[in-house]
């Protein structure tokens, strides 16, 4: 969404990763695996160096490249838990993450998100979720990740401006992306309109939206 000019200024000050998130990102490129741009991994690793997350619920993982990332800077101790659906996928993040000695802060659910999430307890709730998922079925996950959202916690979604097109006249896409677009401008409507969430849209890496869960008490004085 960012001019091209302005974004290559911008990651001109970005910070070294370790070498491991270097390759792994460098194969995610090649192998054409979706992962999270270095705009959302700044956000990421802002978010987590600020919010100090104990418990981080992911969904989507792919082959693991964002559970990988927000462990490096998560704090000591901390535990992400990661959903996904797609077989292929599944035994390389899970080899990745036993190849970066990961395996024991990292847990990897597999299964349809909308299952999963539905069977997650919601003891003490998570601090941090980042959802990078199918895009069309952000709102059918909400109402659970509303539950499993621990109070003064962060709720991230990635692309949720669809490379644009979001913004495109209905007549101008397909049948079957104006269905996601319906879907996802009701998931907008549905966390900037929620009493329980602080949210803002940010026009950054494919849209990005960052919610945080309101403490009762501030709910209440409101
Ligand atoms: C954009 S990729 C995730 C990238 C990953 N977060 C990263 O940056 O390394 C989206 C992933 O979500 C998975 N996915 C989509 N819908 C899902 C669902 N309903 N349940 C579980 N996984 C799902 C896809 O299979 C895909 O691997």
């Amino acid at each position: 969404m960012t001019d091209e000019r302005m974004l290559t200024f911008i990651h001109s000050f970005d910070r070294e990763k370790p070498d491991y998130l270097n390759e792994l990102e460098q194969y995610s490129l090649e192998t054409n695996v979706p992962i999270i741009r270095p705009q959302m991994q700044s956000l990421l690793r802002l978010l987590i160096t600020w919010a100090k997350p104990v418990r981080i619920l992911e969904v989507g993982t792919a082959i693991g490249f964002s559970a990988l990332f927000m462990s490096e800077y998560a704090p000591k101790g901390c535990h992400i838990t990661t959903i996904e659906k797609y077989e292929k996928r599944i035994p390389i993040a899970r080899g990745n993450f036993i190849q970066y000695g990961k395996e024991h802060d990292i847990t990897l659910l597999e299964g349809d998100a909308v299952e999963i999430l539905s069977g997650l307890p919601d003891d003490g709730g998570y601090d941090l979720i980042f959802m990078d998922a199918a895009k069309g079925q952000y709102i059918h996950f909400l109402p659970d990740i509303l539950r499993l959202l621990s109070p003064g916690g962060i709720l991230v979604s990635d692309n949720i401006l669809q490379e644009g097109e979001l913004l495109e006249s209905k007549y101008a896409v397909t049948r079957r992306n104006r269905t996601i677009h319906n879907r996802m401008r009701e998931y907008l409507y549905a966390l900037t309109h929620n009493d329980t969430l602080e949210t803002m849209i940010l026009p950054i890496a494919d849209g990005v939206t960052l919610s945080v869960r309101r403490q009762m008490e501030e709910k209440d004085e409101q």
